[in-house]
């Protein structure tokens, strides 16, 4: 389909140049306005079937009239405090959380966003095994093709030379071995190593999927060598997968779980799940943050927890996620020049495209009103609200379809 010109200008005029920000998000972005359910609005009223979420993010959609009664109520009522107290929002939240099984968790620590989380999880390793085995057991392991996000403790275990080569020395004593290989993981695990931090599905690194024989021997070699396991599952958690970890389907059993995406409903919010071996461990002063925690973001994040822990929300992820790969599934076998490998879980999911660059056919889905995100090299990742119905997943096939074509 041609796009005419006043169409073409139309398009132009929703994005903005110049930009107020430093170069690392492009010199044009486009300018979204607002949304509703799984739809967004440009600048120029163009509308988007949105199959980015955000990045994974906006697990109740957008226009959220609940979620924003919660937080203008929170906010006229007390928006910060330090934490050198605790309010209602947070004990509320933090309780709810420690009930939800299936794992076990003594406490929770929040911050304001995955990085921090994992940057956490890696100190209370860190601490987990100086204060049981002393100075020598202070290494961590982590994965190729893994993402943990962009501070320096979790960017030294984000193995991707586009991301670290800038930033060059990154923390000493950081192992790499090759994702979903048992063999070189029986090899490196050693004492030495103070925790391992891994995903189940790999959000950013084309979304490779941790295989049974690689959780079994994750929780094995742990056990072991008493080196905490770190599940990330920022991206993965919060029924995302169609569980509501995706360690629970891919029967890891992690002893912290990080989390974040989802967790505020759009706020900046993350938590660490945190055993009692380690929580035990922890003194006044070991760690801490000004926002993570505070009254408004938990107040949201309560009425999340609450709705995404239905085993019923739960089962619509499941449901949806069926729905998209037997689509995913239909298109794969009509364009078998363009789309390759099926990856993912729930409504986590993708495909490789090898039609050419992924960059290419994301710009192609958005003229014709759609958005999605690329993982890794060549990857089509689909990530959207998880409210979305099985006729909007129709809407966006049919949009992918005539992307293909
Ligand atoms: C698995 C995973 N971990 C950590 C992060 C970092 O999260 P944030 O960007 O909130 O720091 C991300 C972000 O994409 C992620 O997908």
């Amino acid at each position: 389909m041609e796009m005419t010109h006043a169409k073409a200008a139309h398009a132009k005029s929703a994005f903005a140049s110049n930009l107020p920000f430093p170069p690392q998000y492009g010199s044009e972005l486009l300018v979204i306005c607002r949304g509703r359910g799984v739809w967004l609005e440009d600048k120029s009223g163009k509308k988007y079937l949105d199959f980015a979420g955000g990045i994974a993010v906006n697990a109740l959609g957008y226009g959220r009239a609940d979620l924003a009664k919660t937080a203008m109520k929170q906010m006229r009522r007390l928006s910060h405090i330090s934490n050198l107290f605790t309010t209602e929002p947070a004990l509320a939240l933090a309780r709810a959380m420690l009930a939800q099984g299936p794992f076990k968790f003594s406490s929770v620590f929040f911050g304001n966003s995955g990085t921090e989380a994992n940057e956490a999880a890696l100190k209370y390793a860190r601490l987990h095994s100086l204060r049981t085995k002393g100075p020598g057991h202070e290494k961590f392991l982590c994965f190729s093709g893994a993402f943990h996000g962009r501070t320096l403790g979790s960017l030294s275990c984000t193995p991707s030379p586009k991301y670290q080569d800038p930033y060059l020395p990154l923390i000493p004593g950081v192992v790499v071995a090759t994702y979903n290989d048992p063999r070189a993981l029986a090899r490196t695990l050693t004492e030495e190593f103070a925790g391992v931090i891994v995903e189940v599905i790999q959000g950013e690194g084309g979304l490779a999927g941790m295989t049974p024989e690689f959780a079994r021997a994750l929780n094995e070699a742990c056990a072991r060598t008493g080196a905490i396991l770190i599940a990330d599952e920022v991206q993965t958690g919060m029924a995302r997968t169609g569980t509501f970890y995706a360690s629970e389907g891919a029967g890891l059993k992690p002893d912290i779980i990080t989390l974040a995406k989802p967790l505020g409903g759009g706020l900046p919010l993350s938590a660490v799940l945190i055993p009692e071996k380690v929580n035990a461990l922890i003194h006044l002063g070991d760690h801490g943050t000004t926002f993570g925690g505070g009254p408004v973001t938990t107040a949201v994040a309560g009425k999340v927890w609450e709705k995404v822990s239905r085993p019923e929300f739960v089962q619509h992820v499941r449901e949806m996620g069926i729905l998209l790969e037997q689509r995913l599934q239909r298109i794969k076998a009509a364009h078998p020049e363009k789309v390759g490998e099926l990856r993912g879980k729930g409504l986590l999911r993708g495909f490789e495209y090898v039609g050419g660059e992924v960059k290419d056919f994301l710009d192609n889905l958005r003229t014709r009103g759609m958005l999605a995100l690329r993982s890794g090299a060549n990857v089509v990742r689909i990530a959207p609200p998880l409210i979305i119905t099985g006729r909007e997943i129709e809407t966006g096939i049919n949009l992918i379809e005539e992307a293909l074509r």
